[in-house]
């Protein structure tokens, strides 16, 4: 039997923590033969809440699960820990400016940036949930000396997943069928959802998304903005925002970047193969915020969503895509944003 893997969730007791704590003790984030500890952490307020989740996961028996560590302590909850979800955070309330939101997550992570790089098991793969996910995600990266900054990434795959779900209901195919849309940059409104490399399984072999929906003006509007502001929309709808798709995006980018993208690491070794004849050969990718090498001119030192693939716990951005004039422009306006954010996080810092 495998050795039971420590998995951290921060903000446990909050609305995502709720749909995300079943879903990985059955398995659904590192697999069904995969026996895991949950470390659940929240604030003293919600001491009470973090233990009523804490029974509720003992009442359903889930054979995966070994054992629930609920606490408010960081230290305690980081101990061990192989991958982290950091969920918990400041919301925006009502009446409050940008930078005193920045100000209370950039202290946040700041603290617990430190505890994750002091106690969490060596080589701890982190995920950060938490708006602004990714400049949350960067500072805890320059307070984290010691992890990895191949080991921190930010959460777009709930955007890339709404990018599959549109295509799906458009051209009325199994979202199954749909693959390697894009969402690049900053997990925001300025997202940049691209389709122009994505492809539909026919029939008659995978198709090019643009020559099955044939409607330029869907693609170049609508789409992009439903994806953009479908976080508003369930907010609206629910009077909530996401939770259940945004606990499920979180377990496949960890399953993903764990177990491997499909054909990730065949792709590794004919990379030069892949491009070469987009819609059949191609492999499959997902979106993730990872730390820029300054891949696409994307400038170095941002938290960036791009493509990528994964093998062997390994991220690595798909390379060699063109890019055309418009898309360039997206790229470049979600890049400014973010830039602009890490310098609002600095200041706070300061
Ligand atoms: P929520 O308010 O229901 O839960 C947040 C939890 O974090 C609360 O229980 C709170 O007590 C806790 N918390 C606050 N400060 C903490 C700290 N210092 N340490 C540990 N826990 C702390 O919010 P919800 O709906 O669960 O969303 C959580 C975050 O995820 C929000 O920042 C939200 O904006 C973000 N989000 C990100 C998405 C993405 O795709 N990247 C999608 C949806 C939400």
């Amino acid at each position: 039997a495998k050795e039971p893997v420590r998995v951290l969730v921060t903000g446990a007791a909050g609305q995502i923590g709720y749909a995300l704590v079943p879903m990985i003790a059955r398995g659904v984030m590192l697999g069904p033969d995969q026996p895991v500890i949950l470390h659940m952490l929240d604030i003293p307020p919600a001491a009470e809440a973090l233990n009523g989740v804490k029974m509720e996961l003992v009442d359903a028996a889930f054979p995966l699960l070994k054992g629930v560590v609920a606490t408010t302590d960081v230290v305690e909850a980081c101990t061990g820990v192989s991958i982290a979800v950091m969920v918990g955070g400041f919301p925006r309330k009502e009446g409050m400016e940008r930078k005193d939101v920045m100000s209370k997550n950039v202290a946040i992570y700041k603290s617990q940036a430190s505890a994750l790089g002091s106690y969490a098991a060596a080589n701890c793969k982190v995920l950060v949930v938490a708006n602004p996910a990714n400049t949350n995600a960067l500072i805890l990266k320059e307070f984290a000396p010691s992890i990895s900054e191949k080991n921190i990434t930010c959460l777009t795959r709930l955007d890339h997943n709404r990018a599959l779900g549109q295509v799906s209901e458009r051209l009325n195919v199994p979202v199954s069928d749909v693959k390697n849309v894009i969402i690049w940059g900053n997990h925001s409104s300025t997202q940049y959802p691209d389709v122009n490399h994505a492809t539909v399984k026919t029939p008659a072999g995978e198709k090019p998304v643009r020559e099955l929906v044939a409607n330029d003006e869907w693609l170049h509007g609508e789409f992009i903005t439903t994806v953009q502001q479908r976080g508003a929309a369930i907010i609206k709808a629910r009077k909530l925002s996401s939770a259940l798709s945004a606990a499920s995006s979180a377990c496949d980018h960890i399953r993903d970047w764990v177990l491997g993208t499909p054909e990730g690491c065949i792709e590794r070794k004919h990379s030069l193969l892949i491009f070469s004849s987009v819609g059949t050969l191609q492999g499959t990718w997902v979106s993730m915020g990872v730390y820029s090498d300054g891949s696409y001119n994307v400038p170095a030192g941002l938290i960036y969503s791009f493509p990528v693939t994964c093998c062997n716990g390994v991220w690595t951005i798909v390379q060699g895509l063109p890019i055309d004039d418009l898309s360039r422009k997206k790229l470049d306006l979600t890049a400014e944003e973010l830039t602009e954010e890490k310098a609002l996080a600095y200041s706070c810092l300061s």
